[in-house]
């Protein structure tokens, strides 16, 4: 199969779109950062699935990192990303340059209260970024679907909304999370696991089942039952473990009853993994 087209200009980006236009083709946009794996490839499948022309968008945002090491190591593997691409039409892959001319942008998306919440207390300003090179993108490559993944539900729940709030003409497309055999999500974080941190990582999906089955018992059994799980695992340092209303993404009452998202972020080591599952608050 054919290696993808790689563009770097906006220029160029716009120009075949206004091709693929032209030609009556619809777009699937599927925005990721590089250093992908299966779980990117469920996205570009299912883009398949939805539009005639699949783009992929492979740009580190620096305007979303918060620690500048984070930035430095985020894996940059441009080559074998295209060698995993064969078949998808665009890759979009400017520089920073091209996206930032000026640098970061004046004018921003905020995230709102939520995007101050869990990922964001400790990141901040972190989905602001995220949603200002969402909306870029979007911009850029005007797709009529746009596929994010299930894996990063806050940030999932915040475009969603943004694109609500803004009555962005896109439909977003949710991809279900990718798991190893024994329950770890797929991340590109997880190449910086040591083996026994590797071994620890599966509690954190082990918890989230465990909060899942507990479910009809209510959100005290809820959060004690994963609790439990990640006690048992001294190389898992728990950052948040929170049962959050998927209307709002705001931490459900005590007294709520429904669907629900139970949200995990810990830290292994050097490296700091989040997960979520949902579940059903009886
Ligand atoms: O999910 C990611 O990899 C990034 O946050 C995204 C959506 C590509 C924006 O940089």
């Amino acid at each position: 199969m054919n290696h993808p087209v790689v563009v770097d200009t906006i220029r160029g980006m716009r120009e075949v779109v206004a091709a693929a236009r032209a030609a009556g083709k619809s777009i699937a946009l599927t925005p990721t950062r590089g250093a992908l794996h299966e779980g990117h490839l469920a996205h570009v499948s299912r883009a398949g699935e939805l539009a005639d022309i699949r783009v992929v968008s492979i740009f580190v945002n620096p305007t979303q990192f918060t620690v500048a090491a984070d930035l430095e190591r985020y894996p940059r593997t441009l080559e074998a990303d295209l060698e995993k691409l064969a078949g998808v039409d665009y890759v979009f892959a400017p520089s920073v340059e091209e996206m930032y001319p000026a640098g970061p942008t004046e004018t921003k998306v905020t995230a709102g209260k939520v995007g101050s919440l869990y990922e964001g207390a400790s990141r901040p300003g972190h989905f602001d970024g995220v949603l200002t090179v969402v909306a870029k993108l979007l911009s850029i490559v005007t797709p009529d679907v746009a596929t994010f993944g299930q894996k990063d539900a806050q940030q999932l729940f915040l475009v969603k909304r943004m694109v609500a709030d803004l009555n962005l003409p896109v439909r977003i497309e949710t991809i279900e999370t990718v798991r190893e055999a024994d329950g770890l999500a797929l991340s590109s974080r997880n190449r910086f696991l040591s083996t026994s941190e590797r071994r620890a990582a599966r509690t954190l999906s082990a918890a989230l089942d465990a909060a899942a089955s507990a479910g009809s018992s209510g959100i005290d059994a809820t959060i004690a039952a994963a609790q439990g799980a990640l006690m048992g695992e001294p190389l898992v340092e728990l950052d948040y473990l929170k049962i959050v209303n998927p209307k709002t993404f705001l931490p459900v009452d005590d007294d709520y009853r429904g669907p629900a998202i139970a949200i995990v972020a810990a830290q292994l080591g050097s490296t700091r993994l989040i997960d979520n599952e949902t579940l059903y608050l009886g």
